[in-house]
């Protein structure tokens, strides 16, 4: 165990939970929770809304961390077009502002979760960490918008430019993944895109890597971070169902074209070379699947 502190937000979202018991494992972790609790409550926590910057500050400086992980945000795109613009900003941007100001002040590592939304999806595949950067969403926009402040800040962050988590959760945050396993199991039929496409990453694979690349002490890079395969939604359902044994004659082809108001990014999967490069090692899907398949939600 080492006597690094860390410091997590968002700790009681999707990637919080996973965060969490990873990182309490092997560093001091101060987690923080705002309007849920998730698994929070089993480990060293604060309820706070991070928005608030004389509590974020305080409890910053009570706190000293060495490393912040920032995960907090509105996370879903259809989430924040329902939100006022102001208040998505409130928390993408200006938390994201504040926080790297207060590492910069006190010479802490900032790890800033960002989204692979920050590229132009229509672009192709396999995007490399300098494609061209169109946030088409709010979401995304402020997103990027969260990296600039960083970057324009300091030279001790780390930007992980986040693909598709997925896996089970343990709280009431809930994702796409979970919703189809579910169906699956219960013999409902799901509708996935055959032309959407990205490099989905493990929520346990996503925590154990950040648990990495604190321990290798990397800065100023900004890393695609998702898994090895570029796969349709389509085709992770299939792999969903070969690894845990599902009805695949369950699963029902649908296009983008075929739901043409929906605010859909087609391909925004991403070339891990550069993650790699430091030594890490994704999980294939399959093996992510079988994991979640063994051991359920990360209670
Ligand atoms: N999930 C994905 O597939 C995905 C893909 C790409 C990038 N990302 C990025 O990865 C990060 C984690 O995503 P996630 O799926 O874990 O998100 P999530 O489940 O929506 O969780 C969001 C977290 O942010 C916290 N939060 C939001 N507003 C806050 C505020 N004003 N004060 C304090 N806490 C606040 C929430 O706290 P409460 O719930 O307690 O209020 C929650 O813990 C996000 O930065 C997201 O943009 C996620």
């Amino acid at each position: 165990m080492s006597s690094l502190k860390v410091l997590i937000t968002g700790g009681s979202g999707l990637l919080g939970q996973f965060l969490n018991k990873e990182l309490a494992n092997h560093f001091n972790i101060l987690t923080t929770c705002n309007q849920h609790t998730g698994n929070c409550e089993i480990f060293n926590s604060s309820k706070i809304d991070l928005t608030n910057f004389d509590l974020l500050t305080k409890l910053f400086e009570s706190f000293n961390p060495n490393v912040v992980v920032h995960a907090a945000a509105i996370s879903n795109p259809n989430a924040a077009m329902q939100l006022p613009a102001k208040d998505v900003y409130a928390i993408n941007v200006k938390v994201t502002e504040h926080l790297a100001k207060l590492c910069e002040k006190l010479s802490v590592k900032l790890i800033y979760l960002s989204t692979d939304l920050v590229y132009a999806g229509y672009r192709g595949s396999m995007l490399k960490e300098d494609a061209k950067l169109i946030p088409i969403s709010l979401y995304a926009e402020t997103k990027l918008l969260g990296e600039i402040k960083i970057k324009n800040l300091f030279n001790n962050y780390l930007i992980l430019r986040t693909a598709l988590l997925y896996g089970f959760s343990a709280t009431h945050a809930t994702n796409h993944f979970q919703e189809m396993h579910e169906r699956l199991k219960s013999g409902k039929s799901v509708s996935l895109f055959t032309d959407q496409y990205r490099t989905p990453l493990a929520l346990h694979d996503a925590a154990r890597i950040i648990r990495e690349i604190i321990q290798k002490d990397l800065k100023t890079e900004t890393l695609n971070f998702g898994g090895l395969e570029r796969v349709s939604r389509f085709e992770l359902g299939e792999i969903v169902c070969d690894t845990a044994k599902l009805d695949k004659n369950l699963l029902q082809k649908i296009s983008l074209n075929d739901l043409p108001n929906y605010p859909a990014v087609a391909d925004v999967s991403m070339n891990t070379d550069r993650l790699q490069s430091f030594g890490i090692k994704q999980q294939t899907i399959e093996e992510a699947i079988i994991h979640i398949m063994k051991y359920g939600t990360h209670k």
